[in-house]
């Protein structure tokens, strides 16, 4: 162990006794840090590694991101879909506040600790929401984030690989080669494998009048059509932000550096100026800092960045005056507007289910070695599916889940907003929200953006989405130490419009489960509600199922004004203060539908370009 100040003198003589920053883009370890870099990325994930990749694309510019966790090991539980089990690269032990309308329950809180964040342990699928979504938040006050703003972004971040001809007319696999994108980092690809079941799914949502969607890249984010997912089809493997971001263009980088396992403690500031940050190494507690010349970009993830910003003095003052820690900026909004989709699985015992299916690969060895030499043979494979999942997914707006419409519309307008946000909550901020469910609440009559999701795997589970929540929760630091958990609250189905729109999804699964096509395969639900009729005894019955979280965290340094309760301007500035910005989930004003990881690496190439710029790089 060295001190302090040897530590500082190292990095010093360390700098200087080598080739600027090395030969290539390294990993590093605290030793070979430089003592100061162009831009310092806090949280190495989806956005993180997007935005230093871009930044670094000019040689003359130094970038240095911090990443919590390790680089994974490339282990088939991270790379193979099949073999999906990510459990050593998640952040383990995590667990929200007890939820107050959960009957005091305590949920754990997925999400990535690794070089590659999200990207390494997510379920892969990969799609954008509707332009609703995008125009909303741009509506709020994202001015410049709209469909059409981040549709040449959504492209630039893609490389879209159609499926073989032949194979998707047999699956009614159908794409828009004009929506996507051809030259991309993200590898994107349709499973070249399928469970018979996909067509009784798809030909029962048929009857029920849920149209196929062409593509669902193209703003229209709702019907039902076959899952993109983020494997590379070369190779069948995973693309993450390491390896597409990273791995990608390390050789020709020496001036992009990741230091993994070390946590972003807080960013230093000379007044208001970002100009570096400290920083702990997690398993050795040896801290040090590192300056930032141009500018500071926290990329920590919805559930990290705000406890970052309030550490570092940027949040509610009044609350991080209870920790002494000095306000350098109040802004009551960082940590609060907390969004997830919440999920909702259906479990079956079937009578008469097809073999394979969604849950061959777990309950038949034979069949599951079979595959995986297949597989291994680089042969179309149950593998090539992210383990227990399906293909299909249906999206729909409200009015195409239930008939109930003007009275869900109804018990939301009857909320008060006030009361949800905790009884006294910021003028802004409050203001913020009303203007937010007003939107929401418009749009519910409307057939726009989906609110929810149903995804049968083929096999014992069905797992239904909520994904347009009205709850907002918060993330709160606990101590002044990094190395603990902030307060973590879903405030799942405060507003209790949430499972009313939960509900309604849950009942139109039962006519999806009662068309022939589904019925003749003999479903038996075993979970949550068999057997129960009435509403209020299956609503009883979801809450004590029911996820408050998909792993899709956003929103808490939301991108509206700042008398809204904003965090971040439209160019991912955090207000009042300068060289410091945010670029990860954290700046959504509200979720969009659907899996978020399209969106992250949409946004942040957008984030990239907007620094460029302000910085004259571009
Ligand atoms: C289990 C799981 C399944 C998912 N499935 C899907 C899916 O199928 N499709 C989809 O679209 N999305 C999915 N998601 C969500 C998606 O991966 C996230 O929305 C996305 O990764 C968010 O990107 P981000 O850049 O905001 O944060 P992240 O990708 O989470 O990156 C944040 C990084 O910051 C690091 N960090 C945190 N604190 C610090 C600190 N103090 N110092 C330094 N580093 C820090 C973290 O370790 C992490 O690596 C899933 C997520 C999980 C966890
Ligand atoms: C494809 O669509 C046709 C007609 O719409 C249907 O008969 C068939 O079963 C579908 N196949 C699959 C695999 O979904
Ligand atoms: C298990 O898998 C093997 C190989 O695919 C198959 O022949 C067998 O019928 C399966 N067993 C059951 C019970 O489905
Ligand atoms: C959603 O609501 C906003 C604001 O009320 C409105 O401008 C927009 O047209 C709505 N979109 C749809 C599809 O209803
Ligand atoms: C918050 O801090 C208190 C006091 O140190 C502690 O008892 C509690 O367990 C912490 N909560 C969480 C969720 O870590
Ligand atoms: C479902 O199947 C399991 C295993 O065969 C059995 O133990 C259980 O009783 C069944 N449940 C229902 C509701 O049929």
């Amino acid at each position: 162990m060295f001190s302090e100040v040897a530590f500082v003198l190292g990095l010093v003589v360390g700098a200087s006794a080598r080739p600027l920053l090395g030969q290539h883009a390294q990993r590093i370890d605290a030793r070979q840090l430089a003592n100061e870099y162009d831009f310092v990325v806090a949280g190495g994930g989806i956005a993180g590694l997007t935005v230093a990749d871009r930044l670094s694309e000019n040689p003359k510019v130094s970038v240095l991101v911090i990443e919590y966790g390790p680089f994974d090991q490339g282990e088939d539980g991270v790379m193979v879909p099949g073999a999906y089990f990510p459990v050593p690269y998640l952040w383990l032990p995590l667990s929200s506040t007890p939820q107050k309308a959960l009957g005091g329950t305590s949920y754990g809180v997925p999400c990535g600790r690794v070089v590659g964040g999200g990207s390494v342990v997510n379920a892969m699928f990969f799609h954008r929401g509707s332009a609703e979504v995008y125009d909303g938040w741009d509506s709020l006050g994202a001015t410049g984030w709209s469909w059409s703003d981040l549709f040449p972004y959504f492209k630039k971040s893609e490389n879209f690989n159609p499926p073989d001809a032949k194979y998707a007319a047999e699956r009614n696999i159908t794409w828009d080669k004009s929506v996507h994108g051809f030259g991309g980092p993200v590898q994107a690809s349709y499973a070249p494998y399928d469970y018979p079941g996909s067509a009784n799914f798809y030909n029962g949502a048929l009857r029920l009048g849920i149209e196929p969607r062409k593509d669902p890249n193209g703003g229209d984010a709702t019907g039902i059509f076959r899952l993109q997912r983020s494997v590379d089809p070369k190779t069948q493997t995973r693309s993450t932000a390491r390896i597409n971001h990273y791995e990608s263009v390390k050789a020709s980088r020496p001036n992009y550096h990741i230091l993994p396992n070390t946590a972003v403690n807080k960013i230093l500031f000379s007044g208001k100026t970002a100009t570096g940050v400290d920083f702990v190494g997690v398993s050795d507690s040896k801290s040090g800092t590192v300056k930032a010349k141009k500018e500071v970009i926290v990329a920590a993830g919805a559930v990290h960045t705000p406890q970052i910003l309030q550490l570092s003095g940027i949040g509610d003052a009044k609350y991080l005056q209870q920790f002494k820690i000095n306000s350098v900026v109040d802004l009551p909004g960082v940590g609060l507007n907390l969004q997830d989709h919440l999920v909702l699985s259906v479990s079956y015992n079937f009578t008469n289910n097809l073999f394979p299916n969604g849950g061959s690969l777990q309950a038949n060895t034979t069949y599951a070695t079979e595959q995986r030499a297949l597989y291994d043979a680089n042969k179309p494979s149950a593998f090539d599916l992210t383990g227990t999942t399906g293909n299909l997914i249906i999206q729909l707006p409200l009015s195409e889940w239930t008939s109930s419409v003007r009275s869900i519309v109804s018990l939301a307008s009857k909320q008060d907003p006030s009361k949800l946000l905790g009884g006294s909550p910021n003028a802004g901020v409050l203001a913020g929200y009303k203007k937010q469910r007003k939107l929401i609440i418009d749009n519910l009559s409307n057939d726009g953006e989906a609110v929810g999701d149903i995804s049968w795997n083929t096999g014992p589970t069905t797992t239904l989405y909520m994904t347009r929540p009205l709850s907002r929760g918060s993330i709160k630091i606990n101590s002044t130490s990094i190395l603990t958990q902030p307060l973590i609250d879903f405030g799942a189905i405060t507003d209790p419009t949430d499972l009313e729109m939960l509900l309604a999804i849950y009942l139109k699964n039962r006519e999806l489960m009662a068309t022939p096509e589904l019925a003749g395969l003999g479903p038996l639900e075993t979970s949550p509600a068999p057997g129960l009729k009435t509403n209020e005894e299956i609503k009883e019955a979801i809450k004590k199922t029911l996820q408050p979280s998909n792993a899709h965290q956003c929103c808490t340094a939301a991108m509206v004004p700042k008398q809204d309760g904003g965090v971040v301007d439209p160019q991912n500035k955090v207000y009042g203060t300068d060289r410091l910005s945010v670029v990860d989930a954290s700046i959504w004003p509200f979720v969009p539908g659907g899996g978020p990881q399209a969106s992250v690496y949409a946004g942040a190439e957008k984030a990239a370009d907007t620094i460029k710029k302000r910085h004259k790089l571009l």
